[in-house]
C-alpha cells in the first residue's frame, strides 16, 4: 500500500516498519523483504538473491513515477483515485504506472 511517504527517499519511516520490527527508518529493499513476511505471508528473499534486487528496483522506478495523493498534478485521474489510499493492491492499479 503507498501512501504519500513513498514519495520521500529511501530510508524513511513506514508505520509497518515500526509495528512489525519497531524500526524508525527502513531502505525500499528491506520494505520489500518485510512486505514478502507480512502481507505476502511468504519467505524473505535471500538478501544477493535476483529477485530481491529486481522487485526493489521495479518498485524504485514505481517511487519515481508515484504522484501524492492531494498533490497539484496534470493528470486528473490521480487525484482522483480513490484506490490510492486505501487498496492494498495499490501496486497493480493501472493508474499508479499510467501517470
Ligand atoms: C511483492 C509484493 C510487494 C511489494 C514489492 C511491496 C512493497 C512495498 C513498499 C516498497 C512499501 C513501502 C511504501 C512506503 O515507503 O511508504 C509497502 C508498504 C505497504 N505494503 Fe507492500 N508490497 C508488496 C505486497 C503487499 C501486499 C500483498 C500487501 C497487502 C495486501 C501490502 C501491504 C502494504 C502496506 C499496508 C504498506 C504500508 C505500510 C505502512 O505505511 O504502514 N504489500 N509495500
Amino acid at each position: 500500500m503507498l501512501n504519500n511517504d513513498f514519495a520521500k527517499p529511501y530510508p524513511h519511516y513506514v508505520q509497518m516498519a515500526k509495528e512489525v520490527a519497531g524500526m524508525d527508518s527502513i531502505t525500499l529493499e528491506g520494505m520489500v523483504q518485510l512486505c514478502m513476511i507480512r502481507p505476502m505471508q511468504s519467505k524473505p528473499f535471500a538478501w544477493d538473491s535476483r529477485q530481491l534486487a529486481a522487485l526493489t528496483a521495479y518498485t524504485g522506478v514505481l517511487q519515481k513515477k508515484f504522484i501524492p495523493v492531494g498533490a497539484a498534478v496534470s493528470n486528473p485521474c490521480a487525484a482522483r483515485n480513490p484506490c490510492a489510499s486505501k487498496n492494498p493492491c495499490g501496486m497493480r492499479n493501472p493508474c499508479a504506472t499510467y501517470r
